[in-house]
């Protein structure tokens, strides 16, 4: 925003004091003739006190025999005339009382953050004096096209009303009179209808406008080309459909636009982007719109975001991209982009931080003009068609600490690796699905990466040991190596690892028993540290799968995964320590013996899968007591007696216990006896 120039910022409460004490003298004479605000001030204050369910002490801080200009939130001029209410983040409910309308000099007000409800006053948004009105981030409710709409030359410039309760449609009588409105941000409410144009044509000056997270449903109005001065609009999360109308680019002084999340489509025209020189930041993201990026985007050189993720576009990136050399973020994530990425110089990109290009269809190498973004902190590749071996310029990054490579055909873990472990702010290392069919490197050079959170080197169908190195990332928190190929033992070093609290090493060929280390773990055995993951871990949000749950970032539970090998013996009773696991899958082994009761001091758990090993004996009637249980299986085993009953045990499906030919119940084939 320009900052906006208010007449009464020259102005403060006290009166400028002079250097001769004889004018001071003067002065405070003067002063004490007009020493205090008008009992009418003081009682529309008052008023707007009583109006109040909850004034969080407010009344008391508000004593009636005081001047109201020395109130708390209360600015007086010089003329002992209150000109700003500023009471944000106070914890006020109930109403906002008209007889703040009364206040002829008031010029601002914020009441945002606060729990204030009902409707907006009338007397406020008609007010003759008003100029910038923020209500934002309350619970007010209500239509706006009850404001009377006669009133003209409102002075209202700034209007926040966002993250309310708001309803009904914008009308063009809504803001009649308003020809000084310069930006209304109204987003996050529920008003419906169009998107409203008219200001363009009632203020001159209307610059920002913003319409996020609302139900405004229709076109884009080619009316908001009408809006010269227009430099910011967000109507993203709403329900537009059609294209972007060529009227919209006579907006040229737009430096922010975001449509994100719609249903907008068509093309990105080149003759028409390149009307909006001034463009900082395009996002247009989460739409259907197709074709490839124009050349003319080259033209944009004031960019700095990009957003075309979760789109239908295709192509090429245009070498001409190079000339935004201002870019901070490019995310093309979710696209059918297409070709390599040499032609785009990324060494003119000093100031990239985020470049995703996940689930496209990129190819060839990572050019080595990327390794010169010195400021990239996160590089996501996953799902194209990259290959190659990683280059030691990767090493250059030294502020990078997200990076994923998951799921292309890159090769030579080893020497990955050792390029990687240089990384110093690493925080999160997504490897998957490459590397196909190598061995795990188990030297102990691969040192280094002290701050690594997350690692994961899964579906790579790679041979060898879970190796030793791993035990010097100190600050792991979760590591993913299911399906691989790996053989020996869960090392004993595992409850070294102070912070791991997710491990999956399913679908491996692992032998051995469940070693009684494991129960020993650290962030397992203990709630009270419960693993909180620094914001800049995920630094970009973590997804499930390649399409069906594209959109939901998945949250990591405590989790002991050991399901698909060859472990063998008895679940060692010491499981009963981890008593923070919520979720627990040891099944696909050669497991013996019986469940141990102590599983019933897991009382956090919400997954338990023992299916598919030879565990013998009676379901512990204490697992009861397991109350959060959601997911139980003991399929496949040798079990026998009677499936429990009560609680969420009539819950489970008849399937959680098939193929036990031994156990009896309700949903099996064998009842019970009164023996069993
Ligand atoms: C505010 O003005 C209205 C009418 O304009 C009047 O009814 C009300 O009493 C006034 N309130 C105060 C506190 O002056
Ligand atoms: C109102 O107060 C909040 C909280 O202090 C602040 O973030 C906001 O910028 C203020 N609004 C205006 C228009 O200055
Ligand atoms: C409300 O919007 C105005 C104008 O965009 C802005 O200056 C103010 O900071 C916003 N208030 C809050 C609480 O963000
Ligand atoms: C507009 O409102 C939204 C939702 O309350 C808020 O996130 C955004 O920061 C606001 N914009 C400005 C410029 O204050
Ligand atoms: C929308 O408003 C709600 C309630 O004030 C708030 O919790 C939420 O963060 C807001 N969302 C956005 C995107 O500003
Ligand atoms: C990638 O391109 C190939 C052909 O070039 C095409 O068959 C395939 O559908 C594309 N993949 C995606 C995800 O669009
Ligand atoms: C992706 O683009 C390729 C050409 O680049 C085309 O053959 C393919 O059909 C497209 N795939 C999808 C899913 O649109
Ligand atoms: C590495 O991360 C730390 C902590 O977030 C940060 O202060 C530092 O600037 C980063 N280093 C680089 C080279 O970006
Ligand atoms: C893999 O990388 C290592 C270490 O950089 C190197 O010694 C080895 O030759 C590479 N292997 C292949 C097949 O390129
Ligand atoms: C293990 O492999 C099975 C069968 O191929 C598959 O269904 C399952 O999803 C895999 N589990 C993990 C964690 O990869
Ligand atoms: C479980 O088996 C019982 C008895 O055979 C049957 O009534 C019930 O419908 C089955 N439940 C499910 C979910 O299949």
């Amino acid at each position: 925003m320009q900052p906006l120039q208010f007449p009464y910022k020259n102005y403060s409460s006290r009166l400028p004091i002079p250097s001769l004490g004889f004018a001071a003298l003067l002065l405070i004479s003067l002063a004490t003739l007009t020493s205090s605000c008008t009992e009418q001030e003081k009682n529309s204050l008052l008023q707007f006190v009583s109006g109040l369910s909850q004034d969080a002490g407010l009344a008391k801080l508000w004593q009636v025999d005081t001047d109201c200009c020395n109130w708390e939130g209360i600015t007086c001029n010089g003329n002992k005339t209150v000109i700003d209410v500023s009471l944000a983040s106070r914890g006020l409910e109930g109403h906002i009382s008209q007889s703040l309308g009364n206040l002829t000099g008031l010029q601002q007000v914020n009441l945002s953050y606060n729990l204030l409800s009902g409707g907006l006053a009338l007397e406020l948004v008609s007010s003759s004096s008003i100029i910038v009105l923020d209500v934002s981030f309350n619970q007010l409710n209500g239509d706006l096209h009850e404001f009377p709409s006669s009133i003209p030359g409102r002075p209202l410039q700034v209007l926040n009303i966002s993250s309310n309760l708001f309803t009904g449609q914008f009308t063009s009588t809504t803001w009649k009179g308003m020809q000084n409105l310069i930006a209304l941000n109204a987003s996050n409410n529920s008003f419906t209808g169009h998107i409203p144009s008219h200001f363009c044509n009632i203020s001159p000056s209307f610059s920002v406008l913003e319409l996020s997270y609302n139900k405004l449903s229709g076109s884009i109005p080619p009316g908001l080309g009408n809006c010269s001065k227009l430099r910011v609009l967000k109507a993203g999360h709403n329900y537009l459909s059609g294209t972007l109308p060529e009227e919209l680019f006579k907006a040229t002084l737009l430096e922010h636009l975001s449509f994100s999340s719609n249903g907008l489509q068509g093309i990105l025209d080149s003759t028409h982007i390149v009307k909006l020189g001034k463009m900082a930041i395009l996002d247009l993201g989460e739409n259907k719109f197709s074709g490839m990026i124009p050349d003319s985007i080259g033209q944009l050189t004031r960019l700095q975001e990009l957003h075309l993720e979760y789109s239908s576009m295709s192509g090429e990136l245009p070498s001409t991209l190079s000339n935004c050399t201002d870019l901070i973020t490019l995310d093309l994530k979710c696209n059918n982009f297409s070709g390599e990425l040499n032609k785009v110089g990324f060494s003119n990109f000093p100031n990239l931080k985020t470049l995703d290009l996940m689930w496209n269809n990129f190819s060839g190498t990572i050019p080595e003009s990327i390794y010169s973004c010195r400021n990239l902190i996160a590089l996501r590749l996953s799902s194209n068609k990259f290959h190659g071996q990683l280059s030691k310029g990767l090493s250059n990054l030294k502020s990078l600490s997200f990076l994923s490579l998951t799921n292309n055909s890159f090769s030579n873990i080893t020497n990955a690796l050792q390029i990687l472990r240089s990384s110093k702010n690493l925080t999160t290392l997504l490897l998957g699905l490459n590397f196909m069919n190598e061995t795990m490197p188990d030297n102990a050079r691969i040192d280094g990466f002290e701050n690594l959170r997350v690692l994961a080197i899964t579906d790579c169908l790679l041979s060898g040991e879970i190796p030793f190195w791993i035990s010097g990332l100190v600050n792991l928190e979760m590591l993913f190596l299911q399906g691989n190929r790996l053989t020996g033992p869960i090392p004993a070093w595992i409850n070294t690892m102070e912070y791991l609290f997710y491990l999956d090493i399913s679908n491996n060929s692992l032998t051995g028993e469940i070693p009684t280390t494991l129960m020993a773990m650290p962030m397992l055995t203990s709630e009270k540290t419960a693993a909180h993951l620094d914001p800049r871990v995920f630094y970009l949000p973590v997804y499930s799968g390649p399409s069906l749950q594209r959109r939901i970032p998945i949250a990591f539970p405590k989790a002991l995964y050991l399901s698909g090998n060859k472990f063998t013996g008895v679940i060692p009773p010491e499981i009963g320590h981890l008593k923070a696991l919520i979720s627990l899958d040891i099944s696909f082994n050669n497991l013996t013996g019986p469940i141990p009761s102590s599983i019933c001091n897991l009382t956090n758990l919400e997954v338990l899968d023992l299916s598919n090993n030879n565990l013998t004996g009676e379901i512990p009637a204490v697992l009861e007591n397991l109350y959060f249980l959601a997911v139980f299986n003991v399929s496949n085993n040798n079990l026998q007696g009677p499936i429990p009953t009560g609680r969420q045990f009539n819950t489970f499906p008849n399937s959680s216990f098939a193929g036990n030919p031994r156990m009896c119940g309700p949903g099996l084939n064998h009842h019970c006896t009164s023996v069993e």
